[in-house]
């Protein structure tokens, strides 16, 4: 494999989210590599497999805020024991990839003989010090090794099915819903990436034309600053495959990347929340002009009149730590139902995307239609993110 000018990556995605995962990737990709192109090699639950060169898929860490990790492939080849392992990994050519340290090995195996996880991590740390006796690193790496939080290190992917073991390294480090800006938790709050996917669902169904976003349950405001930094870049962090020799020898570190513009359905962001404290942490997470937090009950408040308003929410799932059962009352369907109708009460908008858990399913009625529905996992729990159209 020629790993510059054609790599294989695999970008990790909540399962059932890949396709709006690619709708950011086509749309940023286009725009940050005109004169490139990348080559979808597979779509499966979890993830995308693309083809690209291999700084342009680095950076795509930086530049797109769907996904969950990039995995770069390194290698495919049949295994069935921890010997074979040990004596692949052994013969690995690591010099691009590691700069002396004992990495850290995540597994999986599916219908395969070697499926120990402890096993395999033996085999594959033992087989990387192996390769070191033959082909010591050079002193620059070490040095850099040993000012390197080794959590911060790349991780070594092994997946086998059916005695066929793929080889990644993590490139990513810390899950890259973790965008680097310290960012204060509300309840429940759901993860960036999950609101960046979510809001492209959403954003799928809109008329060209400014809108207002409306989060009526913004808690920390999450899905308000993910949809007014759509275009932002991840800058303030680092990421795994900064610790790799080929990326600490290339000329690319020392190339900034700059943010380009892209356009933005939302002009207006207004986040409403009924608990106190929270409203204001989401104020303080959401320090941008834009976003407006204000504290307000969803079910008590009078309408708010706003231009073209376009709502999303993700209402309690259950009582939660920090919410009191006679706070938030029974959560079942008509909970839901009753949340929707307070919705076009107060803010009359035209679309409206909704989680609600899957054990309580939503069917169109004289209110509103179901444009589309989609299921995932949040925080474990099954949940369909719902877009409603009133009429
Ligand atoms: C699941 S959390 C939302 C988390 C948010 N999406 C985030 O990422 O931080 C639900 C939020 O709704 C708020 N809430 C519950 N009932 C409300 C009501 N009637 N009006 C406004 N906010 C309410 C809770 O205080 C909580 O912060």
């Amino acid at each position: 494999m020629n790993q510059i000018a054609h790599s294989t990556f695999f970008i990790v995605y909540p399962v059932g989210l890949e396709d709006l995962g690619l709708i950011e990737l086509r749309d940023k990709f286009s725009l940050y590599y005109p004169n490139e192109s990348f080559h979808l090699v597979k779509q499966i639950p979890g993830g995308l497999e693309i083809e690209c060169s291999l700084f342009v898929g680095l950076r795509l860490n930086s530049i797109l805020r769907c996904p969950t990790r990039l995995l770069l492939r390194l290698g495919e080849f049949k295994c069935r024991d921890a010997p074979k392992l040990f004596q692949k990994i052994s013969k690995f050519p690591w010099a691009s990839w590691l700069i002396g340290q004992t990495p850290e090995v995540e597994s999986s195996a599916t219908n395969s003989r070697l499926f120990d996880s402890r096993k395999i991590e033996k085999a594959i740390q033992d087989g990387v010090l192996q390769y070191y006796r033959h082909k010591p690193t050079k002193k620059k790496y070490l040095e850099h090794l040993a000012l390197t939080e080794s959590s911060d290190m790349p991780k070594i992917y092994f997946r086998s099915v059916e005695d066929l073991v793929t080889l990644s390294l993590d490139t990513t480090g810390e899950r890259l819903h973790l965008r680097g800006e310290k960012t204060l938790m509300g309840l429940a709050p759901i993860r960036e990436n999950l609101a960046a996917l979510l809001l492209m669902e959403l954003k799928s169904h809109l008329a060209p034309g400014p809108n207002t976003l409306v989060d009526p349950m913004c808690g920390s405001g999450t899905f308000l600053k993910e949809a007014y930094d759509y275009q932002s870049l991840t800058l303030n962090r680092k990421f795994a495959f900064s610790h790799t020799p080929i990326y600490l020898d290339s000329i690319v570190q020392h190339t900034p990347l700059i943010q380009l513009p892209l356009s933005n359905p939302f002009t207006a962001f207004m986040g409403y929340e009924k608990d106190a404290a929270v409203t204001l942490q989401a104020q303080k997470n959401c320090d941008s002009q834009k976003i407006k937090i204000q504290q307000a009950d969803l079910c008590a408040d009078s309408p708010i009149q706003l231009s073209n308003p376009v709502v999303v929410i993700n209402p309690p799932y259950g009582v939660r730590i920090g919410e009191r059962s006679d706070e938030v009352g029974d959560i079942n369907l008509g909970y839901y139902l009753n949340i929707i109708k307070s919705v076009k009460n107060k803010f009359s908008p035209k679309i409206m995307g909704i989680i609600i858990p899957k054990d309580f399913l939503i069917k169109s009625n004289g209110d509103f239609n179901i444009h589309s529905a989609r299921l995932f996992k949040n925080g474990g729990i099954d949940v369909v993110f719902y877009v409603l159209g009133f009429k």
